[in-house]
């Protein structure tokens, strides 16, 4: 077995006997410290032992020092008492004790048998009942604990009784350590060469080109080592991370967008019919203050308005009712992000656009092991007169390759804004889930806004991912702040 030089320093002085650390560190030539490290080592090689030694200690807190110092207050009273003769427990305040001590000392003069107790107008009398008060045995103990604390067991236990009902002792423990070569250690002594290892290698030993000749420690791989959690960035933070430099790499530049919007940004612009059921309040969070917006833009909200009404100039026949500006001025949490990309592309109408947002929405979801009523969305688009859906299934499929899931697979799907639309899958494990939707801007969405290049566009769940690659089955831990989980999440 390989030792270091302060391990054998360490092993050879307890092959003397068993010793202290100080006395060990002594014998070594080492510091206490280097000392105490070496026989941790020796300790979980097995070549030596530490036993310690727990024993309890009593001293006095800063009243029993001062009672220390000043004597109990029975005895200042005593001795006032007896030279200045019979007095009342509250006159002794306003003489040799406290307040404090004046309410005590009437009992313990009485259990002393110290002072004679009568009852008068002022309170009760003390007075003087022999001319020396005899001492217990709490008053040499007190001198004695003067000194510091001491071992409970060297102590007179009647002492101790007698001081212990007066809230001045002080309890600590101190451990003792003996260090001691066990049966192993022995023979391990016998093996060793006497040649000293080196742990380190030095400037010096580079250039003098000593290294050669030495023999190096061997580093022990099977030494448990305790762990030592470093302060990480939460499992969210790292992805949200990891998915911006997917998508700057991928040529996509980051927007940003506000929680708090209008139903004609987060609904009405990507031809929601105003009477579709997620606009209804058990699915979208309406706001109170502000309960309305007002639109300004009015060339959008009448292009929109046709759009809604009758197809506009798209040649759709649009959803055929009166469209409401005040439904459309309402309040609300963004369901999605892809109010943000609708939003770019209202200010953006020339391609090429490729932007994408991570971001927080809101839905009137009840919170289960899978749904979050908040969550995060990752929300893109690709405005290029090339643009296609080949190319949206292949740019969505080298996102989840770079994020780690090599399966991914599309499926029909419906959102009123998109045609062809499309859910995208990705398999775990014999499993497909359900990740995100996407599909082209339909012409009803972009022509109002004079855009007639194709659009791509996506919106991903980011927690479920996240689940998925920390292989949770709780989707609220990732909101938990759960230490024990964090620092071990990866
Ligand atoms: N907004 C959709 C959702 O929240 C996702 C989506 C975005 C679908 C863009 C199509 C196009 O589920």
């Amino acid at each position: 077995m390989d030792l270091s030089a302060n391990e054998q320093k360490v092993l050879r002085a307890l092959a003397a006997g068993e010793l202290s650390p100080a006395a060990a560190a002594e014998a070594a030539g080492l510091g206490e410290q280097e000392a105490v490290s070496a026989a941790s080592w020796l300790r979980t090689k097995e070549l030596a032992e530490i036993e310690e030694t727990v024993t309890e200690l009593v001293g006095l807190n800063k009243e029993g020092l001062r009672y220390a110092a000043e004597g109990l207050p029975e005895r200042r009273a005593i001795e006032w008492l007896n030279e200045h003769g019979a007095a009342t427990a509250s006159k002794l305040a306003d003489g040799p004790l406290t307040a404090d001590e004046a309410r005590i000392v009437i009992g313990w003069l009485k259990r002393k048998q110290w002072a004679w107790l009568e009852k008068s107008d002022d309170g009760v009398m003390l007075t003087p009942a022999r001319d020396d008060a005899p001492e217990g045995a709490d008053e040499p103990l007190l001198r004695q604990l003067a000194d510091g604390a001491q071992p409970v067991d060297s102590l007179d236990p009647q002492g101790l009784k007698l001081l212990q009902g007066r809230q001045i002792l002080e309890r600590s423990q101190q451990v003792a350590r003996t260090l001691r070569i066990t049966e192993a250690g022995r023979m391990a002594l016998d093996e060793l060469s006497g040649e000293e290892l080196l742990g380190e290698v030095t400037p010096e030993m580079l250039q003098s080109g000593g290294w050669r000749e030495g023999r190096f420690q061997r580093y022990s791989l099977e030494t448990q080592a305790e762990s030592a959690p470093q302060a990480t960035l939460h499992p969210l933070t790292r992805f949200t991370e990891e998915i911006r430099g997917i998508f700057l790499q991928m040529g996509f530049t980051e927007i940003e967008g506000d929680y708090v919007e209008s139903a004609f940004w987060n609904m009405d612009a990507l031809f929601i019919p105003q009477d579709h059921p997620a606009r209804e309040l058990q699915d979208t969070l309406y706001l109170d203050d502000p309960k309305s917006f007002l639109l300004d833009d009015e060339e959008a909200v009448a292009a929109v308005k046709a759009v809604h009404e009758t197809g506009g100039d798209t040649g759709s026949t649009g959803w055929r009712y009166d469209w409401s500006r005040e439904v459309a001025q309402q309040a609300l949490l963004r369901t999605h992000t892809t109010v943000s990309t609708i939003r770019y592309l209202s200010e953006h109408r020339e391609p090429p656009v490729r932007v994408f947002a991570v971001g927080r929405v809101f839905r009137r979801e009840a919170l289960d092991a899978t749904h979050l009523p908040e969550f995060t969305q990752v929300e893109g688009i690709i405005m290029e007169e090339e643009a296609s859906f080949g190319m949206l299934i292949g740019v969505l499929k080298e996102f989840y390759r770079r994020m780690g899931f090599p399966d991914v697979r599309v499926r029909p799907a419906y959102f009123p804004y998109t045609e062809p639309s499309m859910e995208v899958d990705v398999k775990f494990g014999d499993r497909w889930l359900e990740l995100g939707g996407s599909g082209i801007f339909r012409p009803e969405v972009t022509a109002p806004f004079g855009i007639d290049t194709p659009v791509l566009a996506w919106g991903l769940g980011l927690e479920r991912l996240a689940m998925l690659r920390l292989g949770l089955k709780d989707i609220r831990m990732l909101y938990q702040s759960d230490l024990e989980w964090l620092k071990t999440a990866r």
